[in-house]
């Protein structure tokens, strides 16, 4: 099949060629993607990592490797020698970098036949992503998949550089370890040695980094492999990546300063975008109170605008009930939307809040002759105007009111928000808004469980200020606490700790914790603390949303090598997967389903 071994070692990649390459002889590999015959003449678009390059076989120079080339099919494996020669002007392709060259090949070897793959190695292909990635192998080779893949490596390397020029040490922290509380379900891993124990996969490297800060490591991060056992969404996996990080001897802003540093070098050297510093900082109440999110994408406008004042006691029974249950009225403005929402548009809204638990959305469009509204019936003239000044509506405008408690004001609108910006167009996706969220609250209250969580983990310390509160008002009190949002998603987040033990047991307490079942859950930590602790705080990215953000693509998965689906599963390989009996009667493992179905 071969003729001769003529195809030493590459000389180069496919992709680097242009036209300073003319006249060379190169030595080219990889996978075959095309074959044109053109009586006489081949072509073959040969493809590696780097990109496409076209080969020419003519059969009056070599009739017997011509015969060899008119058997090569898509995806076959071979290598080439040949002279790099300039392309006629008609036949330039403009499209690939490679595209004013083409190499006039002298011998081929085919490597490895392959088989019709279940779908084109191209660009931008719409397969069903269930069988991309039954074939994850195949879809690995498209070139959009390649340029992810790359980017991530890129991204990891320029992150391992910043943070080792500014003193950092990558400290790794084991995968086998006693439950973290970072609040998800563990994955869970069975002692063959301890039956009946269990270790738990990391949720994060939280406590290890801390006693790293005990230890005196001063700056440590790691890219950490992170293991959740959450409902899964296009930005969640049961298993991602972190940045994580954790300095000594630091407060708020000395972790922005240098998360704002990495940010910038990091976009620059990647996808050429010079991001402002310093970041946009917002407290999490502004957040909520402008945008009715935690997260908010701050490209676009359509600000929550609170009318909880100019409507309390008005006629709209709706409106005055929530006010007076004490929650809220707000609206959006949809800025000369008017022409563009139909009646029927509008009732989709309506639907899309219902959604979000809200239970309608009460609506003014805002004409020259009138306003037009079911509600407008229900208020008196003055509280229309007070409407119209509060929310600065002009003709044009469609006004969007939701009432309820705050969270579900919060929720449907900050949700609508979004939705009217996709709708209407109004996001400028050549922008990245970077934006700290401080000041989160540190504890809520947990119905289910019937007393009060933190929000973060209970080692995030509360702002000085607000120590006082936790006897007597928890829910107001205020953590040194923050995250880092990219456009409406949260890339990062992060705290300062408590190093107190004073007021590490005051957290206890208000947790509920006795200080038994504190010492059970994170006794080895407290423990530590004992024997000088510096202050400290850190914080972590989620690096496949970062990798997502810096590539444009709209899943986490599409920056995984070998994600798993929406059910947790891994399609190609089929994990999770049963195992022999024998292993697990050597972890003492009895499957109750196993038995029902053995009887
Ligand atoms: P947190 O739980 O906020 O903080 O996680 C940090 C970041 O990790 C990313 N992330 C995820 N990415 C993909 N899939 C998931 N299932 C997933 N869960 C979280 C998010 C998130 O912002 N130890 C603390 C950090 C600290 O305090 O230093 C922590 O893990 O982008
Ligand atoms: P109804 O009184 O149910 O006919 O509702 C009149 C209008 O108010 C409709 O457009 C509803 O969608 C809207 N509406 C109902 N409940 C709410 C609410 N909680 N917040 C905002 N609008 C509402």
């Amino acid at each position: 099949m071969q003729k001769g071994l003529p195809v030493q070692k590459r000389t180069c990649y496919c992709g680097e060629l242009t036209k300073k390459n003319v006249g060379e002889k190169v030595t080219l590999k990889g996978w075959a993607a095309k074959n044109r015959d053109l009586g006489g003449v081949l072509f073959i678009d040969l493809r590696d990592r780097t990109g496409v390059v076209q080969l020419i076989v003519n059969e009056s120079s070599d009739p017997q490797m011509f015969k060899l080339a008119e058997g090569i099919r898509s995806e076959f494996v071979i290598g080439v020698y040949g002279e790099v020669k300039q392309r006629a002007v008609e036949t330039v392709n403009k499209n690939i970098s490679t595209g004013e060259i083409e190499v006039i090949v002298s011998d081929i070897v085919i490597y490895s036949k392959a088989q019709t793959p279940p779908f084109y190695i191209e660009e931008g292909i719409d397969t069903n992503e269930l069988v991309r990635l039954k074939y994850r192998y195949l879809d690995l080779r498209r070139p959009d998949m390649q340029r992810n893949i790359m980017l991530r490596h890129k991204a990891c390397k320029l992150v391992r550089d910043y943070l080792d020029k500014h003193g950092f040490y990558e400290i790794e922290t084991p995968m086998l370890i006693k439950s973290t509380p970072e609040g998800a379900r563990d994955y869970l891993v069975p002692s063959r040695i301890h039956n009946g124990s269990f270790y738990a996969l990391p949720q994060s490297p939280q406590l290890y980094k801390q006693l790293l800060m005990v230890s005196g490591m001063d700056k440590y991060f790691q890219i950490a492999r992170c293991f959740r056992d959450e409902d899964l969404r296009a930005d969640r996996q049961p298993e991602f990546t972190q940045i994580d990080l954790e300095m000594s001897f630091i407060d708020m802003d000395d972790i922005i300063s240098i998360n704002e540093g990495m940010m910038t070098e990091l976009f620059k050297n990647t996808i050429g975008v010079e991001v402002e510093t310093p970041f946009m900082r917002m407290t999490y109440k502004e957040a909520m109170d402008r945008y009715g999110s935690d997260k908010p994408d701050t490209r676009f406008g359509l600000e929550l605008i609170d009318l909880t004042d100019v409507l309390k006691g008005c006629g709209f029974k709706v409106f005055a009930d929530a006010i007076a249950s004490g929650g809220s009225v707000r609206a959006i403005n949809a800025k000369a939307s008017a022409e563009k929402f139909s009646r029927r548009d509008l009732d989709s809204l309506v639907d899309y809040v219902k959604t979000y638990n809200a239970k309608g959305l009460a609506w003014i469009i805002v004409t020259q002759e009138e306003l037009k509204s079911p509600i407008a019936k229900f208020l008196t003239q003055e509280e229309l105007k007070a409407i119209i000044k509060t929310t600065e509506a002009q003709e044009g405008d469609v006004l969007l009111f939701v009432a309820d408690k705050n969270q579900i004001v919060f929720d449907s609108l900050g949700n609508l928000r979004l939705e009217i910006a996709r709708r209407l167009n109004l996001i400028d996706n050549n922008k990245f808004n970077f934006l700290w969220v401080t000041d989160f609250p540190l504890l809520e209250f947990d119905n289910e469980k019937n007393k009060y969580v933190a929000i973060h983990h209970p080692f995030t310390s509360p702002k000085d200020e607000d120590i006082k509160l936790l006897d007597s008002n928890p829910l107001d009190v205020r953590a040194k606490a923050y995250d880092i949002i990219l456009n409406g998603t949260e890339l990062g987040g992060g705290s300062i700790r408590i190093y107190d033990s004073g007021l590490q047991s005051k957290m206890f307490s208000s947790l509920g914790f006795s200080e038994q079942e504190a010492n059970t859950r994170f006794g080895f930590l407290l423990n530590a603390f004992k024997y000088g602790t510096p202050p400290h705080g850190g914080m972590a990215y989620g690096l496949d949303r970062l990798i997502m953000l810096l590539t444009g693509s709209s899943s986490i998965r599409d920056v995984m090598a070998f994600p798993k689906v929406q059910n947790a599963s891994e399609p190609m390989s089929n994990a999770p997967d049963i195992v022999d009996k024998k292993q697990l009667m050597e972890l003492g493992i009895k499957l109750i389903q196993t038995e029902l179905t053995d009887n």
